[in-house]
């Protein structure tokens, strides 16, 4: 390896297993690489092939992620003396691309539905014998009439499905379904993440679930406190919170044997050490089991639904630069503006919508050495659609568009797995970015560039 591919490597911290950048390094040439085992892709080559803007899916690090955190989570139940049961649930909502469901259920994965839609893709796939029937599904999200009647077909099926109750139209149904049933339990405990917020209408408060009377079948105690949370003890005291709760509602509902506590194990998008899977399900599963013995008491089975952790890394999102312009604002922390042939308001929307930050390197970095600070601006007409980011501005290979600098620049944005598809909006008409799966050493389309023929549909063409 050359000195200069060591630098570039060190400088946008790829190889490196606590930033999930293992699958990535830079080759002699300056190229981005991404390495599935033996199997090598290089980004440039697929971005001039398939055209950009372009997301590269690769189901083999959910595989590997899900793989190494059940396995993390059986070894730890062992050494704690953890002796409930643990099931890892997908949150659909998080990324429903068939490559991504398929690849997580094929490593053991049950799930969990947000809306009558994403449970009736998991019908179609029970249907067509691709899911195996001991699937555990929860499904919370609003009961709508249509979402009910699935659920209530599917039980009568013998699926294996626990509809979540959220709200008082909800119990009046399901308090004395034949069925397992779980309830919310909103969380009053306030936790670093954006998504915590001070009043929610999620779920039941602890009084209002204690006073509810009894349950023909109440199987688990749920909750969600948000995505992304940044501190471990805020993992922990809402466990502790809602433990008690679980105690205190078994006396009346035997049947309750399963603790849910959503998602929220964050990603490390700003390449910053967080805190280890490890060290929070050791704590996690401990904290479990000293609760449980005090009041002499089968430990709970536990449920976690962290999609993000296990989905964001998955993905690469990678553009064009279609032009440079020069910054000439002296207070601007950017010298130059770097367009890109695509959208953050589009194609990552959380960028506009929550200010998320994301980490972003050069695909081809033959102009090593040359460092310039960039903004990068979107396609769209819109002053929002931009990234500025995580200290003010980007580092980037400096490019000039306008002087016959060689190849076009390619830029990737990481870990782009989670939730930004299903945000994708189409302001200004722009197309979406093509998608390929890289697996197994192939490629494979999974969606073509949207034609203006494509979009035009959207709105009536
Ligand atoms: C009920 C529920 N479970 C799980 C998740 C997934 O959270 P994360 O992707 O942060 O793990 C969400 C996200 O909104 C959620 O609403």
């Amino acid at each position: 390896m050359t000195k200069r591919s060591i630098a570039s490597k060190k400088l946008w911290k790829l190889g490196i297993n606590d930033f999930n950048t293992q699958y990535f390094d830079f080759n002699k040439e300056g190229d981005l690489i991404i390495k599935e085992g033996h199997n090598i892709y290089n980004v440039k080559y697929l971005a001039e092939k398939f055209g950009t803007s372009l997301e590269i899916l690769m189901p083999f690090v959910i595989e590997e992620r899900l793989e190494d955190f059940l396995d993390l989570t059986a070894a730890l139940s062992k050494k704690v003396g953890y002796k409930g049961k643990f099931f890892y649930h997908y949150p659909m909502k998080v990324n429903q691309s068939k490559e991504i469901v398929m690849s997580i259920v094929g490593e053991g994965a049950h799930l969990e539905t947000s809306s009558y839609n994403e449970l009736w893709l998991v019908k179609k796939m029970l249907e067509q014998e691709t899911f195996n029937p001991n699937i555990r599904i929860l499904c919370s999200g609003p009961k709508t009439d249509n979402y009910i009647n699935l659920i209530d077909d599917l039980q009568h099926k013998g699926v294996k499905i626990f509809p979540l109750i959220e709200g008082p139209n909800e119990l009046k149904f399901l308090q004395y379904s034949k069925f397992d049933v779980g309830i919310r339990l909103d969380m009053p405990i306030k936790a670093s993440s954006y998504w915590n917020k001070p009043i929610d209408r999620f779920g039941f408060s602890a009084k209002e679930i204690l006073e509810m009377g009894s349950f023909k079948n109440l199987k688990i105690l749920h909750y969600h406190i948000g995505s992304q949370i940044e501190k471990l003890s805020d993992v922990l005291g809402p466990i502790k919170y809602a433990l008690d709760v679980f105690f205190k509602l078994k006396e009346k509902n035997p049947s309750l044997d399963t603790l849910d506590i959503g998602g929220g194990m964050p990603i490390p998008y700003m390449r910053t050490k967080g805190y280890p899977v490890d060290k929070l399900m050791e704590k996690i599963l401990e904290l479990i089991k000293k609760e449980s013995e005090k009041r002499e008491l089968p430990h709970p089975n536990l449920v976690c639904e962290w999609g993000r952790y296990i989905v964001a890394p998955a993905q690469i999102s990678v553009f064009k630069v279609i032009d440079t312009k020069r910054i000439s604002n002296k207070k601007s922390p950017a010298k130059k503006w770097y367009v890109i042939d695509g959208s953050f308001m589009n194609d990552l929307l959380d960028t506009w919508s929550i200010g998320q930050k994301w980490a972003i390197s050069p695909v081809n970095n033959k102009r090593d050495g040359e460092l310039t600070d960039v903004w990068l601006a979107g396609s769209s007409c819109d002053s929002d659609d931009i990234y500025t980011g995580v200290d003010g501005s980007v580092t980037l290979p400096d490019y000039n568009s306008n002087n016959g600098d060689g190849e076009p620049m390619y830029i990737v944005v990481y870990d782009t797995g989670a939730y930004q598809t299903s945000l994708a909006a189409q302001h200004c008409m722009l197309s979406s970015p093509m998608k390929i799966v890289a697996e197994n050493g192939h490629i494979v389309v999974a969606r073509k560039h949207e034609s203006p023929e494509d979009i035009g549909k959207n709105f009536g063409w």
